[in-house]
């Protein structure tokens, strides 16, 4: 878990709120050469945010650094696509 998220989730972990009206999308960013771990941080988000009862929209975003590209712009397009599944669930919703 990077140095600036520990807290956050040290604390859903202790405090364990009840995020069932909460949905969630998950960008992680990782190094493939961390084979065991890769986008660790992320998927451990993920799985904290679930188990909470909060649900993910789409599917997560896992960058890796070694592989040229740039996270700002795979996000664009990925952000995109997330908006769009977003809006969708509203509009089943309403
Ligand atoms: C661009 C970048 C991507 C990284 N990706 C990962 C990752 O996917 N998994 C991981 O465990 N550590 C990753 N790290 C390293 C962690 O930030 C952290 O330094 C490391 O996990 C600490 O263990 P180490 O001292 O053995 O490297 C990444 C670091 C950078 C700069």
């Amino acid at each position: 878990m990077p140095d600036n998220a520990k807290n956050l989730y040290e604390s859903l972990k202790s405090a364990r709120p009840d995020l069932s009206n909460v949905q969630y999308g998950v960008i992680a960013l990782g190094d493939r050469t961390y084979a065991e771990t890769f986008c660790n941080g992320g998927k451990r988000f993920d799985a904290i945010l679930s188990e909470l009862g909060a649900r993910r929209i789409g599917e997560i975003m896992l960058h890796d650094a070694s592989a040229g590209t740039m996270p700002e712009e795979i996000a664009v397009q990925w952000a995109g696509e997330w908006i769009f599944a977003v809006r969708k669930e509203a509009k089943l919703a309403a």
